[in-house]
């Protein structure tokens, strides 16, 4: 491939020196430096004793992870994932990836993936009938925690299967709840996430010798088998590739659907118009919907496509340079860590109109030609993308089609809203919901 052409210099260097992306502020400044430099900036970090660029230019985003992906490495903020995650497919890099990829690939096709539609409607309907009672009694939900024990609840499910009741039966209570109960995602909570692998392998050679049928992700990692060398997973690698799916499965999803009903309760108009369509849905739908069943209902995909680009819950990407490479036309050096700030990206003014009002209808097919395809991009590009984006919009779809159908979500006003933006988006403070029937 031909190298872009260079231009003199480096790009703008903010004012301030801090380790972006690792700070807790970091998108709030990231925000007004967008502001004022615009698609390309660089600053430096001291720590490092170098400058970390961050590009919002959709070509520049598509020649890092599409067309000269292989010079990228991921970045910033990988260490962190890595205690928690240890070396499965969300943080390898090379040869162990690609393997790892063409391993884990099968199990997220969309044929796979409807098959845990019973697992969805399941946890959802056990929510909706609560949540019933609570609307008749007038109590309030914390809708953040709710979402984050639903969509743990559901990942579990899918990667567990009937083992998941096992395990809680056997141990008086669900051992993974510790990821919903504590918020942080310090080095104490990595510690006690990664105490839940003795169960998994406790449960990995119970079901080498019991020999039984399971359909869940924790059978069909133990049958995959590496194209080239006919070769298992390790017991290592089925753990890390286990806890990977739980974490990089749930959190994403649970503040992915925090958004959309908050956007919701916010936008009558919207949710009047996406009741309309719920409620002319044929009959079809009353039980587990297929994921073709709830792609016939074309709005409530456009009111969750506006809302990941709102609030993309994996708000910024995170790459480092192995070679020398050329973005926007200036030079960057070998070993530079670059970020890829989704939040901007899906907020850009030149390709957005209005870019922070919430619109669904900008993703209507007939608009789809107004912006380009790199910048809107929720689960990433290229061939690091999220790899559970099917399974994730079969969730999210369902989930709200089977609430909105009997419930509005009201929200009650507390704390301004403010963002936090860690490894993933999330509202700082609990989003509180009443629950009214339809
Ligand atoms: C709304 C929900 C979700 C969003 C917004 C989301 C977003 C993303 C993004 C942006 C990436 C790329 C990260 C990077 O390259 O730095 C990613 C990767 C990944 N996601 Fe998701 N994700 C979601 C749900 C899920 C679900 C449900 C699963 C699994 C059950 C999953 C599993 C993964 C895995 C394993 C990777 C790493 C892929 C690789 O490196 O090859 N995600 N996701």
């Amino acid at each position: 491939m031909s190298a872009p052409t260079t231009t003199q210099g480096g790009p703008p260097v903010a004012a301030a020196e801090f380790d972006i992306g690792s700070t807790d502020d970091s998108l709030e400044r990231m925000i007004r430096l967008f502001a004022e430099h615009g698609d390309i900036y660089r600053v430096y970090v001291p720590a490092r004793k170098a400058y970390t660029y961050v590009v919002h230019h959709p070509d520049d985003v598509k020649r890092i992870l599409v067309a000269n992906h292989r010079n990228y490495t991921k970045g910033v903020g990988l260490d962190r994932v890595k205690i928690l995650l240890g070396n499965g497919i969300m943080t390898s890099e090379g040869e162990l990836w690609r393997r790892q990829r063409m391993m884990l690939q099968p199990l997220f096709h969309r044929r796979v993936v409807g098959g845990f539609a019973e697992a969805i409607a399941t946890a959802t309907d056990a929510l909706l009938e609560r949540w019933e009672e609570l609307a008749r009694r007038g109590e309030p939900v914390n809708l953040t925690e709710e979402m984050s024990e639903l969509t743990l609840q559901i990942v579990l499910k899918a990667t567990f299967g009937r083992d998941l009741e096992r395990m809680s039966a056997e141990l008086g209570g669900n051992p993974f709840e510790v990821v919903t109960k504590e918020q942080a995602r310090n080095l104490q909570f990595a510690y006690k996430f990664r105490s839940l692998t003795r169960l998994v392998a406790n449960l990995i050679a119970r079901r080498r010798t019991a020999g039984e049928e399971h359909f869940d992700y924790v059978a069909m990692l133990m049958s995959a088998r590496d194209k080239e060398t006919g070769a298992p997973m390790s017991e290592r690698e089925l753990i890390d590739e286990i806890m990977t799916l739980v974490v990089a499965g749930h959190e994403t999803t649970a503040s992915g659907l925090n958004w959309t009903w908050y956007l919701l309760a916010q936008h009558p108009q919207v949710e009047a118009k996406l009741h309309a369509e719920i409620d002319s849905a044929p009959p079809a739908l009353e039980r587990a919907p297929s994921l073709a069943q709830l792609e016939q209902l074309p709005y409530l995909r456009q009111v969750i496509d506006e809302a990941l680009r709102l609030y993309p819950p994996g708000w910024v990407l995170s790459r480092r340079t192995i070679g020398p490479d050329v973005l926007s036309g200036y030079a960057i050096p070998a070993g530079t860590n670059v970020l890829l700030p989704l939040y901007l990206l899906h907020r850009h003014p030149r390709y957005w109109s209005e870019p922070d009002q919430f619109r669904p209808e900008r993703f209507a097919p007939e608009h789809e030609a107004e912006r380009p395809r790199f910048a809107y991009m929720p689960f990433a590009a290229g061939p690091r993308h999220c790899i559970g984006e099917t399974f994730a919009l079969y969730e999210m779809l369902m989930h709200v089609q089977r609430v909105a159908r009997r419930l509005r979500l009201v929200h009650v006003p507390g704390p301004p809203l403010e963002l936090e933006a860690l490894i993933n988006l999330r509202t700082r403070h609990p989003v509180i919901m009443r629950l009214e029937r339809r």
